[in-house]
């Protein structure tokens, strides 16, 4: 018989499990997913935070870079969609989705190859954009954008199968879930047609499959898993019921049609119809966010059901709900002018939608939702002690990005334009340093992980033993 090793001094010592049966799922956590939010984080920092920096002092003319701002702008836009928030949601998602369908946890030989194309495909195209010229940035494009479409049929595919072989609980997370996991698949089409075209182009992606493509990934991708997550768990934390089926139908809905309306505006020939097609689709996803945000989330309230050090987070999660509700009325602005006009309506007001909603919505809640369920906080939620100024340090400058990114958008047209454009190169930095407040205190919270558990273990280490 095999001789057990004896513990070591920083093990935690845990009671053998009572159930004995081949099903049985060993309690190992997986770590897998800090790889998604290391690649997220690392792609926010060092491209698309960025490129929101040097992007509009580019075109203002202060940095010299004029001629690449098309370009560029193509590079932050990608590098904040498909690394930051894409990296995320698929990290939550892959992980989070087996445990509400009942499922075993997907394995790393399944995870570690998503998030490693993904972030891959995502670096590379970044860099490709930004840097490369000629037939080498056309073969690079190709290839970034095939290794990140790959990886977005593998998300895709992965949660699909899922959430068909889980538990079928009638709860709106699971329709959000399906309709995001098809988006996925959408999306990998959209990247492969659009790095063949964009290699046409002069490693520039078609401005109109562009602009489409941005919104189907916020709306589809990206809304559907915010609204699905937080549906299923927001509520409880400022002691509310969860939404029912019933009442998250419609905003739920009104969301796909409009991603979907977006999607069929690359069709038609006519530039009228498209622009029509595609404000119908900006204005109906407008609709559905105003609606989802107090449904699905929450917009006011004392998150009392949580531990006193975590309540700072349920603030990202309100002011996100928050700016839903200002980039959903910007959206049924601009998108319902369209779809009366069938111009391109409101460039300014779009720009500060996409901006309310990328900054304000997505980079909020993505930093708010880390702190309250990635397990690598979990002993830091634990603490007694209220939250402190380090907890202050990344909320500030992200508040105050956001609200400077939107007043940059609204206000084209109507200041000095360098001063527009530095205003927003100001966004950028507030963002950036923000953002690098939040991975300071996640590799922080990685590095404590080993010394609480230690101290846990010798707290409960009866008096001899110490
Ligand atoms: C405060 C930080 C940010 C600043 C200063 C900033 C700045 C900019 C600027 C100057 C543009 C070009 C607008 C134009 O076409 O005239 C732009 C476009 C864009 N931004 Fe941001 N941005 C920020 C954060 C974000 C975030 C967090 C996201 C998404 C999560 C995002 C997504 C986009 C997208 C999708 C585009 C359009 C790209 C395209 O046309 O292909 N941005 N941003």
């Amino acid at each position: 018989m095999q001789k057990s090793t004896p513990p070591g001094r920083d093990d935690i010592q845990l009671d053998p499990p009572l159930a004995h049966h081949a099903g049985l799922v060993p309690a190992v956590e997986d770590r897998s997913y800090l790889i998604y939010i290391g690649g997220a984080l690392f792609t926010a920092l060092a491209a698309g935070f960025l490129l929101a920096v040097i992007l509009p002092l580019s075109a203002a003319g202060t940095l010299p870079w004029a001629g690449s701002v098309p370009r560029l702008t193509q590079a932050h836009g990608w590098a904040q969609l498909q690394g930051w928030a894409g990296l995320f949601v698929a990290g939550m998602g892959l992980r989070m989705m087996p445990r509400f369908a009942g499922r075993r946890p997907l394995p790393v030989r399944v995870t570690l190859p998503i998030s490693l194309a993904l972030f891959g495909g995502t670096i590379g195209r970044t860099a490709v954009q930004s840097f490369l010229a000629g037939r080498l940035a056309q073969v690079g494009f190709i290839v970034m954008g095939s290794a990140a479409a790959l990886a977005m049929f593998g998300v895709g595919g992965s949660l699909l199968l899922t959430l068909a072989r889980g538990r079928k609980h009638r709860e709106p997370w699971r329709y959000f879930a399906t309709a995001g996991a098809c988006w996925w698949l959408v999306w990998g089409v959209l990247v492969l047609v659009a790095s063949i075209e964009g290699a046409r182009n002069g490693i520039v992606v078609p401005a109109r499959l562009d602009d489409a493509m941005t919104w189907i990934v916020m709306f589809g991708v990206v809304a559907n898993f915010i609204w699905g997550i937080q549906s299923r768990s927001v509520p409880i934390f400022f002691g509310r019921k969860t939404p029912t089926v019933r009442r998250a139908i419609v905003p739920g809905v009104l969301l796909n049609a409009g991603a979907l309306a977006i999607l069929v505006s690359t069709l038609p020939p006519a530039a009228t119809q498209r622009d029509r097609l595609l404000g119908l689709g900006l204005a109906l996803c407008g609709v559905a966010l105003i609606w989802l945000a107090p449904t699905a989330g929450s917009l006011w309230g004392q998150a009392h059901r949580l531990r006193p050090r975590a309540r700072a987070a349920a603030r990202y999660v309100l002011a996100a709900n928050w700016f839903a509700e200002v980039a959903g009325l910007l959206l049924v602005w601009s998108g319902s002018a369209s779809a009366i006009s069938g111009d391109y309506e409101f460039f300014g007001v779009r720009d500060a939608a996409r901006h309310a909603f990328g900054v304000g919505v997505i980079t909020l809640l993505i930093v708010g939702m880390a702190q309250l369920v990635a397990p690598v906080f979990a002993l830091e939620r634990a603490e007694a002690r209220p939250p402190g100024a380090r907890d202050y340090v990344t909320w500030w400058p992200l508040v105050g990005a956001t609200l400077l990114r939107i007043a940059a958008g609204l206000l084209l047209g109507h200041m000095n334009g360098t001063a527009r454009l530095q205003m927003a190169s100001a966004a950028g930095a507030l963002g950036w340093l923000g953002l690098a407040g939040f991975a300071f205190s996640v590799i922080q919270a990685a590095r404590k992980e080993p010394r609480m558990k230690a101290l846990l273990t010798g707290s409960t280490r009866s008096p001899t033993a110490r």
